[in-house]
């Protein structure tokens, strides 16, 4: 062959395939998402999700002040109620004492403004029948209802010292109750990473578990349809103008499509959630040999980097925050 055309030339040595590579992954672009859980002595692990604890308060801390050193960019955390603590409208959501309120002041006295704290901002961990808003007569989920919930959550969830709050319901308004519901009391200072697109998604099967969610059903009546591409854009844009100050595609993997929709038309910093059964599933493969562990979890990072997220959310946070180090 001759010619110039000979893309090859840039691949030939690790210098030089360093020297033009496009996409960079980087300790603090990743977020850690956590679990704490009343009622525990000390970590409980996640039997789906092989290396992923449920906390204690004290397990927490010390995971926490790790995370930190490593040099991720933030922490996401989500409470396990105690079973007899859940209720219809998911009180406890709302209680200074419940556990994710809890939990969020431990984070903020652990790591002060040494790393972003953010607070998962939904309902389905507190309520009995473990949907995301309150049900209504007939059973279904009652979206403006809900929205006061959210509010509620919301303060409680600031007070307690975190500096995000991640909107992750699929309520419509959502975003704007919440704005409206911290500026009305003066904090204006505590951002909203709205869930812009969120699927109804199987891959979060890992997760109920690790929440130990007692849904029966499914969220396909708040959740987005996996076949649906143009809605997503419709969810960015009502974000957006309610103020969200960071939004999120989840999934992350199966929509690397959306993600890059949203990333071309977002003002706002583009996050995306790896989620637990994207986790689970590397994570079994490579316990079997089947794939190389590290290089499968940096690949899958970097394609989701490359697909338009500035952050990304992954339970690998740490040991890819050291690895990048
Ligand atoms: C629900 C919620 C879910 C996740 C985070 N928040 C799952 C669901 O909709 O049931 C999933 C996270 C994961 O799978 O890692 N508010």
């Amino acid at each position: 062959m001759t010619g110039t055309d000979r893309p090859r030339r840039l691949r030939r040595t690790p210098a030089l395939r360093r020297l033009v590579a496009e996409t960079t992954l980087e300790p603090r672009q990743l977020v850690l998402p956590m679990f704490v859980a009343d009622g525990l002595d000390e970590g409980r692990e996640i039997g789906s999700m092989p290396g992923v604890f449920q906390h204690s308060m004290d397990s927490l801390r010390k995971a926490a002040v790790d995370a930190v050193s490593a040099g991720v960019g933030g922490l996401m955390l989500f409470g396990v109620p105690c079973p007899e603590d859940k209720d219809a409208v998911g009180s406890r959501a709302s209680d200074p004492e419940g556990i994710l309120n809890r939990g969020l002041r431990a984070l903020s006295e652990e790591v002060g403004d040494a790393t972003v704290v953010m607070a998962d901002t939904c309902l389905d961990e507190f309520t009995d029948h473990g949907h995301c808003g309150v049900l209504s007569a007939n059973g279904a989920v009652d979206n403006d209802a809900t929205l006061h919930r959210y509010v509620d959550m919301a303060l409680a969830q600031a007070e307690a010292g975190a500096d995000l709050l991640g909107t992750s319901g699929m309520m419509d308004g959502q975003v704007g109750a919440i704005r409206r519901g911290l500026d009305a009391v003066g904090r204006t200072d505590t951002g909203i990473l709205a869930y812009a697109a969120k699927y109804a998604s199987a891959f979060y099967g890992p997760f109920r578990e690790a929440v130990a969610s007692t849904l029966e059903g499914d969220r396909r009546s708040y959740q987005q349809d996996p076949a649906n591409r143009k809605e997503a854009i419709r969810e960015l844009e009502l974000d957006l103008a309610e103020g969200a100050d960071i939004v999120m595609v989840k999934p992350a993997m199966s929509y690397l499509d959306i993600l890059r929709d949203v990333a071309d038309r977002s003002n706002v910093p583009v996050a995306a959630y790896q989620i637990s059964g994207e986790y689970a599933m590397i994570t079994a493969a490579a316990e079997r040999g089947w794939i190389d562990r590290r290089a499968a979890i940096l690949e899958s990072l970097t394609g989701i980097r490359r697909a338009g997220a500035d952050i990304v959310l992954t339970y690998w946070a740490v040991e890819a925050a050291h690895w990048l180090s």
